[in-house]
């Protein structure tokens, strides 16, 4: 079983994200999109939706500090176990409470206003659940793992677990001794992985990047700008 989850799921994992998200850019194109929902409801939008976004960015950020560089290197800056634990729970707490507020609200959303609830589709429920139980497993990880049993070190068994599943390598038994609940955090993450391509989660490949670099586009009004004809 440990070698099924933590050797082959995450590569069935990134197959179907790739593989799908090919499959549905090139036979969907159309259907490429987030598909807003801003015209149905906007208020709750409007709040929920920067929180998730900042959150999850932030935590994202986190990850890839806290995954993907390896504790060696934070060793020879100088950076103390103590001190990157007390960083990364705070940094982290905070941007995970946040992302954790963000989709509560948009489920409520989704669920509560009846014009959003009704042009919901299955995919929209997944992704939403899916989304739901990462970053909740993940803040609790962070929060109440922390306040019970104090930091839990990820960078000398989860972190160089995924480097070497990126390296092609899977160093299976680094994942033995890891809580049940970060374990279950990171198959839910590769289960969102694989959905991500059926759902409106395929937007992630097309963040706006460029948007705060491009030319600004001019709106002229229709109407004369003195006589307003
Ligand atoms: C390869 C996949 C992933 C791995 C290995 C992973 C691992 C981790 C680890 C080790 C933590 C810190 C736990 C602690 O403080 O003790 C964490 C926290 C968290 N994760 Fe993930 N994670 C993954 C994917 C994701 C994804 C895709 C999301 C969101 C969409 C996410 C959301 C969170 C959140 C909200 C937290 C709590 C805030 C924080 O500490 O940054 N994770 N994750």
């Amino acid at each position: 079983m440990a070698a099924f989850l933590w050797g082959v799921f995450p590569y069935l994992a990134i197959s179907c994200l790739v593989i799908g998200s090919v499959w549905r850019r090139v036979t969907r194109p159309l259907g490429w999109s987030a598909k807003s929902s801003e015209f149905f409801e906007k208020r709750w939008l409007s709040l929920a939706s920067p929180l998730f976004h900042w959150g999850i960015l932030c935590v994202l950020a986190g990850h890839v500090a806290g995954l993907l560089v390896p504790i060696g290197v934070y060793h020879a800056l100088g950076v103390s176990d103590e001190v990157y634990h007390a960083f990364a729970m705070w940094a982290g707490g905070v941007a995970g409470l946040a992302a954790s507020i963000g989709i509560l609200l948009l489920g409520v959303r989704r669920a509560g206003v009846v014009r959003v609830r009704v042009n919901s589709t299955v995919g929209d429920w997944v992704a939403l659940a899916l989304l739901a139980a990462v970053v909740w497993t993940g803040t609790a990880m962070t929060i109440g793992y922390n306040a019970g049993f104090g930091p839990y070190e990820y960078r000398t068994t989860v972190g160089p677990w995924l480097r070497s599943v990126l390296a092609l390598h899977p160093d299976v038994a680094r994942m033995s001794g890891v809580p049940g609940l970060l374990q279950l955090h990171v198959i839910l993450s590769f289960a969102l992985f694989a959905a991500t391509p059926f759902t409106r989660l395929v937007h992630v490949w097309s963040a706006p990047l460029r948007y705060p670099a491009r030319s600004p586009i001019l709106y002229r009004t229709r109407r004369h700008p003195s006589t307003g004809a």
